[in-house]
């Protein structure tokens, strides 16, 4: 373990404060808001990683700092705080965490433990082993009052996307919404919405423009019952 990281592991697990004299300030790069921009543009340490063979036995070491908000199973917490991880798409956490090791997906509270991965292929090396934890089935749900009203949102405008079990797509890094908290997936399309997630899809933005409230939560509300039996606990 390097000393960086232990250092950031004890300010996580005391603290979730930022590890002593780990960071800078976050950089900042040019998102959804600038007139150039490429959605996952083939770019930087995402490409290398994305090359590498992840070693899933060094990402279950690297993977222990993240753990104090992600927890030890990766099922992050139903109020929203922390989004669930397991068995999301390699691809996928590998865009995401470099996104917010790049500045592209600001991310304030989680970055200074983001740059603790120390390579392209420790990067490759946590991805796949969060791969490798089973999707928990006890996530934060929504109401589940206008469920009807969800699906029929769901099946006309994201399971194109997003699959019929919310097994999104590995290759094209569209990411695994089954098991996902309710709240974090409300937050998140609020935020791809408004524009504050910079590395937002152009195509669901498009899509998810003109939704009232009620109909996120509705669409968000039917996605958080979505099931992945193929990565999901106890198969
Ligand atoms: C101090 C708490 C904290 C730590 C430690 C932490 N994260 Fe996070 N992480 C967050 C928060 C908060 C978010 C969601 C931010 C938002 O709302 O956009 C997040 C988001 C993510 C996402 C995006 C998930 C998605 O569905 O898009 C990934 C992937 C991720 N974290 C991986 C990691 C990895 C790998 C580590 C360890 C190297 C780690 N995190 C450490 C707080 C943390
Ligand atoms: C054109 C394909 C496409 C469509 C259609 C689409 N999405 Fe997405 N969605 C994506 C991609 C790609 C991302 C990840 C973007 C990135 O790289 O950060 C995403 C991210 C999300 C996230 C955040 C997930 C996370 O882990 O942080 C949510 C929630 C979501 N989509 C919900 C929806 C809903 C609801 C709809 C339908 C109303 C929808 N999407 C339609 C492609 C799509």
């Amino acid at each position: 373990m390097n000393g960086i990281r232990i250092l950031a592991l004890a300010g996580a697990s005391l603290l979730l404060a930022a590890p002593a004299g780990a960071q800078g300030p976050a950089p900042k790069a040019a998102g959804i808001e600038s007139d150039d921009y490429v959605w996952n543009a083939e770019a930087g340490e995402k490409m290398e990683a994305l090359d590498l063979k992840g070693d899933v036995e060094n990402g279950e070491e690297a993977y222990e700092i993240c753990s104090a908000c992600h927890l030890p199973s990766g099922a992050g917490r139903p109020d929203g705080t922390f989004p669930q991880l397991a068995g999301q798409h390699s691809t996928v956490l590998i865009k995401q965490i470099a996104d917010i090791r790049g500045g592209l997906r600001d991310n304030p509270i989680m970055y200074p433990f983001a740059i603790t991965l120390i390579d392209p292929q420790e990067l490759a090396d946590v991805s796949a082993y969060i791969q490798t934890l089973p999707i928990p089935t006890d996530n934060g749900k929504g109401s589940g009052k206008d469920l009807a009203r969800g699906k029929k949102l769901y099946d006309d405008h994201c399971v194109s996307c997003h699959g019929q079990y919310g097994e999104g797509d590995e290759k094209k890094f569209y990411p695994v919404l089954a098991g996902q908290h309710y709240k974090y997936m409300l937050r998140q399309i609020e935020d791809i919405q408004t524009g504050r997630r910079r590395n937002a899809n152009p195509d669901m933005v498009k899509v998810v423009q003109d939704f009232t409230p009620e109909d996120l939560d509705a669409v968000v509300d039917y996605m958080s019952r979505l099931q992945w039996p193929q990565r999901q606990a106890g198969r």
